[in-house]
């Protein structure tokens, strides 16, 4: 079982885009997927048109089975919803005296090996559960969108995984650049080099501008769903490939 955590503690870079389009993209050649919401926003569940009623804060506070916890989003993918619960959450994990690093793990083991794969959504704001997801997830895919302050609070989140990686071993996969938008290709060419020289073959293929993106974001669709020929359904298409 592959977990997989979209993460970087910058907003707006396209993190909850992308692991939807990573789950769903993986769910669609046939694997059989969770997808997890560790952020209070919960935009992962509106992302795919639902309104669950419980979620990972329910499995986090022990009410009832995790599987009651666990809506189908779509045919082989599932979905453990955030929201606003999730502050509570955050709260007991703070109060733990052992291992609090390890609490999601903890309530997720139940779920060890019925998944093959198991993508995290992370908040972008630093949170007990922030730090978790990194302690649960063994491989990191961290969005960066193309301005110049994304590519530099990159180094700071590039230090907070170091840390977690001398307890636990998490693997950053992939720089992902989001945002590439060629109408500003001297800017974007700028900040893809500088990412380039600092973390090499990390850096993927990237997920263009679109605003195909947001427009099917709103109608509770998936790019494929909504609009199959956009260009971004081309590159979450081959970025859930080159995951699989
Ligand atoms: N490649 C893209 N092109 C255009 N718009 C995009 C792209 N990716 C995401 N968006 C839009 O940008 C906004 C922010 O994206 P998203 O919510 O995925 O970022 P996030 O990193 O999860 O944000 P947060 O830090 O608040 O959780 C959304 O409205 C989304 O629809
Ligand atoms: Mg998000």
């Amino acid at each position: 079982m592959r977990k997989i955590a979209v993460a970087n503690r910058k907003g707006g870079v396209g993190k909850t885009t992308s692991a939807v389009h990573l789950a769903a993209g993986l769910a669609l050649a046939g694997r059989k997927v969770l997808l997890i919401d560790t952020d209070a926003q919960g935009h992962t569940a509106r992302l795919l048109g639902l309104k669950p009623e419980k979620g990972l804060a329910d499995l986090m506070e022990g009410r009832g089975a995790p599987s009651g916890a666990i809506v189908q989003a779509r045919p082989g993918l599932d979905l453990l919803a955030g929201g606003k619960a999730l502050a509570g959450v955050n709260r007991l994990i703070a109060r733990e005296s052992i291992r609090p690093e390890e609490q999601l793990s903890k309530a997720l083991a139940e779920l060890e090996g019925k998944y093959e794969y198991v993508v995290v959504d992370t908040s972008p704001s630093f949170s007990e559960l922030g730090t978790n997801v990194l302690f649960y997830a063994t491989e990191a895919i961290v969005p960066v969108s193309m301005e110049v302050l994304a590519a530099e609070g990159l180094v700071s989140f590039s230090e907070e995984i170091r840390h977690v990686q001398e307890y636990h071993a998490l693997a950053v996969r992939w720089i992902l650049p989001t945002f590439v938008d060629m109408r500003t290709r001297a800017k974007t060419e700028q900040i893809l080099d500088g990412l380039r020289g600092k973390y090499g073959e990390l850096v993927t293929f990237p997920v263009h501008y679109s605003s195909a993106l947001s427009e099917a974001s709103a109608w509770g669709k998936t790019i494929w769903e909504y609009k199959a020929r956009d260009r971004a359904a081309e590159d979450y298409a081959k970025i859930a490939g080159a995951v699989a």
